[in-house]
């Protein structure tokens, strides 16, 4: 699975909380990904991506 994170992050950080393996904060206060999802890491990543409050980690297989 891949993982992306769109414009319009408003930096609440919560996937960060769910998913450090994979989300981590750059620049501007706005998360990118650090790595992409494997093993484990994919379902904690999907469910980053269902909760962000903005919608913007979008998923693809
Ligand atoms: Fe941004 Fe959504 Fe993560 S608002 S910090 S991409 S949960």
């Amino acid at each position: 699975m891949q993982v992306k994170v769109e414009q319009g992050c408003i930096g609440c950080g919560l996937c960060v909380s769910i998913c450090p393996a994979v989300f981590k904060m750059g620049e501007n206060e706005t998360a990118v990904v650090a790595c992409q999802p494997a093993g484990a890491n994919v379902d904690d990543a999907e469910n980053a991506a269902s909760q962000c409050p903005v919608g913007v980690i979008k998923t693809e297989d």
